[in-house]
């Protein structure tokens, strides 16, 4: 398959690779000015639309990270977050008394992260942030407080750069407008 028909399920490039390297490089800076103490630092990637995003992070920041990865499923395939997110795989790290980065790949309702950062606010880290690659402020539902986006955009369904459609896309190395009649048609 020619590079060329691979991407043409997207409507228009977003967001270029150069653009996303460049956010992220900021991105990491944002951290290292933010976390200057020892106190450990632990970044939680929602997985798997944090991959690409987190990996080029967590290389970009100079100081000690713990890595961890939990599994949440809010999103069942469709277009739009629907109901009560769930927790799939949880994290294996004790965070009492550590910083904590939640790392997403994109924040439309907010529902998922805010559901996220209320459960792991029981184990008593001493703080907890987001961070997140996209933000898409028009579709807030809930009170919530994003540290830091690197990008915000309108209110379209995105795919790359770790965000997916039905599981496809996530590969694309820029990000970009999905096509509307491949929602229409409802598959790739
Ligand atoms: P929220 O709970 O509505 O904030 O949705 C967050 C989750 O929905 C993200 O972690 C993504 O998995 C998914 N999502 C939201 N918008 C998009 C999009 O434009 N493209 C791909 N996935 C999206
Ligand atoms: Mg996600």
């Amino acid at each position: 398959m020619g590079k060329k028909e691979y991407y043409s399920n997207v409507e228009k490039v977003l967001i270029t690779k150069k653009q996303i390297n460049k956010g992220i490089l900021k991105a990491a800076k944002w951290i290292d000015e933010k976390y200057t103490d020892n106190n450990d630092l632990v970044l939680i990637g929602l997985l798997k639309g944090c991959i690409p995003f987190v990996g080029q992070l967590v290389t970009n920041i100079n100081r000690n990270v713990i890595l961890d990865f939990m599994v949440v499923s809010s999103f069942k395939g469709k277009e739009k977050a629907q109901g009560k997110p769930e927790i799939v795989t949880d994290i294996n790290t004790d965070i009492k008394g550590k910083d904590i980065l939640l790392v997403e790949d994109i924040v439309d309702s907010g529902y998922t992260i805010k559901y996220v950062q209320e459960y792991m606010e029981k184990r008593k880290p001493r703080s907890i942030s987001i961070i997140s690659l996209i933000d898409k402020p028009e579709g807030r539902k809930v009170d919530l407080k994003l540290d830091y986006a690197c990008f915000k955009v309108p209110d379209k369904f995105l795919v790359g750069y770790g965000l997916d459609y039905k599981e496809k896309c996530r590969n694309y190395e820029f990000i970009g407008v999905l096509k509307k009649e491949i929602i229409e048609k409802g598959d790739i």
